[in-house]
């Protein structure tokens, strides 16, 4: 039997009108809301998949959010990788739980999220920005969702290397990726797993090309398209637009000469 929900767990509201809200339940706060305020208070101790009313008799779905309804919620001020995007980069790097992992850029902190969540409170994430303020707002976003502590945030210009020696899992999502494979190659352990996000077909040209000669194997490239349906089961067809390009995925393994 699933547990009630708890006083600290995240819980997603969802309105009638499809908005919805990702909270952390405190009985001394409330969510307020265009129709109506909630009391946390009322809301621990309640089965999942109850529906709720606010003070004004607006109802709520209560439930559990998923990892990606946590990413989609993201604050961000830096473009994000999608949840589509996101499930193979854990599977292909093979993020589990108490798996040490680095990352540049951090950004807002959405691929963050997703390996700290995957690494579990034994693992580690690295996460890498030259940006003081992508870093704060990468550290709010995991504070409030109880990630914080399964990560590292270091403001440093990874034209200087990583500190960490060894690694077996590598992704990079910034400008230029490819002019950083000598210092990434470095940090990795031999046969580590090296993933990078580039936005255009050409940018994946030069980065394979500068990935040649420089003790990287295996290379793979490949986008990931995600077609959604309209849920009618008499009329079953897709959704009239999708999104088409959010980018290519690039990903290698680090060998020896
Ligand atoms: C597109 S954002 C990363 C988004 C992030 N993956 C996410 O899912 O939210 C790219 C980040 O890389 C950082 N950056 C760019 N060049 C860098 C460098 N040489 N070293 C460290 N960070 C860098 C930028 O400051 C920016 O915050």
């Amino acid at each position: 039997m699933p547990e009630p929900s708890q006083l600290g767990d995240l819980a997603m509201l969802i309105a009638k009108n499809g908005k919805q809200f990702i909270i952390r339940l405190d009985p001394d706060l409330q969510l307020q809301t265009h129709r109506g305020v909630l009391q946390h208070e009322h809301l621990i101790g309640l089965p999942w998949g109850t529906t709720v009313a606010s003070h004004i008799d607006h109802e709520f779905l209560m439930l559990q959010p998923t990892l990606r309804d946590i990413l989609l919620h993201t604050k961000r001020q830096s473009q994000i990788i999608y949840p589509k995007e996101i499930g193979y980069i854990l599977l292909r790097l093979s993020i589990g739980p108490g798996v040490q992992v680095v990352e540049a850029g951090t950004g807002s902190g959405a691929l963050t999220t997703a390996l700290a969540w995957a690494v579990g409170p034994q693992g580690m994430v690295y996460s890498y920005d030259r940006r003081g303020d992508m870093l704060q707002l990468a550290g709010r976003n995991l504070e409030r969702v109880g990630l914080r502590e399964r990560v590292e945030l270091k403001q440093l210009d990874i034209e200087a290397g990583f500190t960490e020696q060894g690694i077996g899992s590598l992704f990079l999502d910034l400008p230029h990726a490819h002019r950083y494979l000598r210092q990434t190659r470095e940090a990795m352990a031999d046969g580590g797993i090296l993933g990078v996000i580039l936005p255009t077909a050409n940018q994946v040209s030069r980065f394979l090309s500068e990935l040649e000669g420089k003790l990287f194997a295996l290379p793979e490239v490949c986008e990931i398209m995600l077609r959604f349906y309209k849920p009618n089961p008499q009329r079953l067809r897709p959704t009239d637009r999708m999104v088409a390009h959010t980018g290519y995925l690039v990903f290698a393994r680090a060998v020896r000469g």
